[in-house]
């Protein structure tokens, strides 16, 4: 049975606009975000408190999220890498945290500058520390499918970052298939898995990005086994600069079209949502790469 109702977990103004060559001005970025909560989207992650040299698109946190902090009806997430993250976060406010780990090796370095086992005992206070100011903790884990140096990720190494992250309190887990290499049965298996090795379905959210153009099958796959948190960017913006080939997230409209069709309620107005992504597509200075925003806004 199909879930009557999905949380969309709006990543659009982090993981899509992290990507971006040209720096988006604040004030653009706090109207996208005032925006997508005012289309009806309930999490819209904002930012990430990390070190400005390696993100540089999103060095301007500390101006940015002042400006959205006060919506209503909005949580808004930021991302935090180790504890200097977190006390930035916490100075400015922010209710929910999320830290990322990676299921692999070769990822943990190029986005973390550290081991798998290292960056999870980085996380492990900053989980705590976070809980314990009572905040909502989400712990992403990238590369949970494939990864573009070392291929194939098998499960076991899935599960593992999984459960460490949960067993130091994260509550919510999201799956990323940070490159887009995912296919519905991979998807199916790993969470029967993760099941079978106690992290219930619950906690767990998806992350497709949408390379292979598999990221909506990805996602019925998902609601069929019973997941209810679906990540996903306004436009299809997105992309991550640490991992060659990553291209854009699934987007939020293509997302909405398809729950839509299937009665699944989401609280998203479409029409707003689509026009706050042609709207982003002006200020980026090229189109949506989203089938649903452009076909909505050819009529
Ligand atoms: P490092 O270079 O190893 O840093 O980076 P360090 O720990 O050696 O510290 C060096 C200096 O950086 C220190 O300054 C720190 O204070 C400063 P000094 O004492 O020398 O003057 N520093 C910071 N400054 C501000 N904010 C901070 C911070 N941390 C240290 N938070 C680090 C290690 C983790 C910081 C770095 O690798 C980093 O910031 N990485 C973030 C990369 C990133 O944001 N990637 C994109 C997000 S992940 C993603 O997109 C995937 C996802 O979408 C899911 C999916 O698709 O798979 C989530
Ligand atoms: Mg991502």
């Amino acid at each position: 049975d199909l879930p009557q109702r999905v949380r969309i977990y709006e990543v659009g103004a982090r993981d899509g606009l992290q990507n971006e060559k040209a720096t988006v001005p604040t004030e653009v970025k706090a109207e996208f975000i005032r925006r997508l909560a005012d289309a009806g989207l309930t999490t819209v992650e904002a930012t990430s408190f990390v070190r400005p040299e390696w993100v540089p698109q999103l060095a301007d946190a500390e101006d940015l999220f002042p400006r959205v902090r006060d919506l209503k009806g909005v949580h808004l997430p930021v991302l935090v890498p180790n504890g200097r993250g977190l006390d930035r976060a916490l100075a400015l406010g922010a209710t929910h945290i999320a830290v990322f780990a990676s299921a692999t090796e070769s990822f943990a370095k190029a986005n973390l500058n550290r081991t798998v086992d290292e960056s999870l005992a980085v996380f492990e206070p900053v989980v705590a520390r976070a809980k314990d100011k009572g905040q909502q903790v989400r712990g992403y884990v990238s590369m949970a499918f494939g990864d573009p140096w070392e291929g194939d990720v098998p499960i076991h190494q899935v599960v593992r970052v999984c459960t460490a992250l949960r067993d130091m309190g994260c509550d919510e887990l999201s799956l990323g298939d940070t490159i887009g290499v995912a296919t519905p049965g991979h998807v199916l298996e790993l969470l029967s898995m993760l099941n079978e090795e106690g992290v219930p379905t619950n906690v767990i959210g998806v992350h497709f990005h949408d390379t292979y153009g598999q990221a909506l099958a990805n996602t019925y796959a998902a609601l069929e086994h019973g997941v209810t948190t679906i990540d996903a960017s306004a436009g299809g913006l997105g992309g991550c600069p640490y991992a060659k080939s990553a291209t854009g997230n699934l987007a939020t409209e293509d997302l909405v079209w398809m729950l839509q069709g299937l009665g699944i309620d989401t609280g998203v107005d479409l029409g707003r949502l689509t026009a706050t992504s042609v709207w982003m597509a002006e200020q980026l200075g090229r189109p949506s790469p989203s089938r649903t925003v452009r076909a909505l806004s050819h009529k």
